[in-house]
């Protein structure tokens, strides 16, 4: 069945997946199935394109390559083939359309989602992150939003980790968005960012909302993929 992107029925939504919200310490495969049933699901209704991160995993073998004197570029290849592999399994689960070979470009991305919703894949080159993917295919697709779903429920003014009363941040403008990635990323290969920057600064220049949401409560992602209210950071 070929759908039309442009045409009839609703704008794409992109989602990209934290690797530790997927892959973390707790994960079960119980949760897994749940993600994937919703993925099917949201898919059905529209056109959804999913990024999954490498999580503790990739830094892992980024850790290592690292100690072993491989090269940025190696490292982020390294951390790119991890999500790759996240992204197959979580593509397995899903099922058909989903192609269970996550694609390798953007180009390959937007041609599956042409056949076929949803479409799930990892990294696709060295120099950024998977949330930069999602952005960047956002942008391509035209999307409506691109939600990302994280390990927290949305961005605080203060860490919430060593502030147990920091406030979260319900909106944001682009700007104040823009200082507070700037403010976490050091661009290197397994490096925990906020948000890829570059993928920030093309969502802001395409005028595409972003929300951040907790990935592990999927009543409430399910809402935001959708585009109803839900509770987390809508930057726009
Ligand atoms: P992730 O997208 O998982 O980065 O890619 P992350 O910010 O650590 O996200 P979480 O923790 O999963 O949520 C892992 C690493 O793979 C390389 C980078 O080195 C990145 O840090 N990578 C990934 C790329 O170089 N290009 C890509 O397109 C994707």
């Amino acid at each position: 069945v070929t759908r039309s992107l442009s045409h009839a029925g609703p704008s794409p939504v992109v989602l990209s997946m934290g690797g530790s919200v997927l892959f973390g310490e707790s994960t079960s495969e119980e949760f897994l199935k749940r993600i994937a049933d919703l993925l099917r699901e949201v898919g059905e209704a529209i056109p959804l394109a999913v990024t999954v991160g490498g999580g503790k995993t990739a830094r892992e073998y980024i850790r290592l390559g690292r100690r072993a004197g491989l090269s940025e570029i190696e490292l982020d290849e390294l951390g790119i083939d991890v999500t790759r592999i996240h992204a197959r399994l979580l593509a397995s689960l899903v099922g058909p359309p989903a192609p269970s070979q996550p694609p390798t470009t953007l180009v390959a991305a937007v041609h599956e989602l042409l056949r076929g919703s949803p479409v799930i894949l990892g990294g696709t080159e060295p120099g950024h992150t998977t949330d930069g993917v999602a952005a960047m295919l956002a942008v391509r697709l035209r999307a409506s939003r691109m939600v990302n779903a994280t390990r927290v429920d949305g961005l605080y003014e203060q860490d919430p980790a060593s502030h147990p009363d920091a406030k979260r941040i319900d909106r944001m403008d682009w700007a104040q968005f823009h200082g507070v990635v700037q403010r976490s990323a050091r661009r290197e290969a397994g490096q925990e960012f906020l948000f890829d920057s570059l993928g920030a600064d093309s969502l802001a220049r395409a005028r595409i909302p972003l929300a951040i949401v907790n990935g592990r409560d999927l009543e409430n992602l399910r809402e935001a993929l959708l585009g109803r209210p839900y509770h987390g950071t809508h930057v726009e």
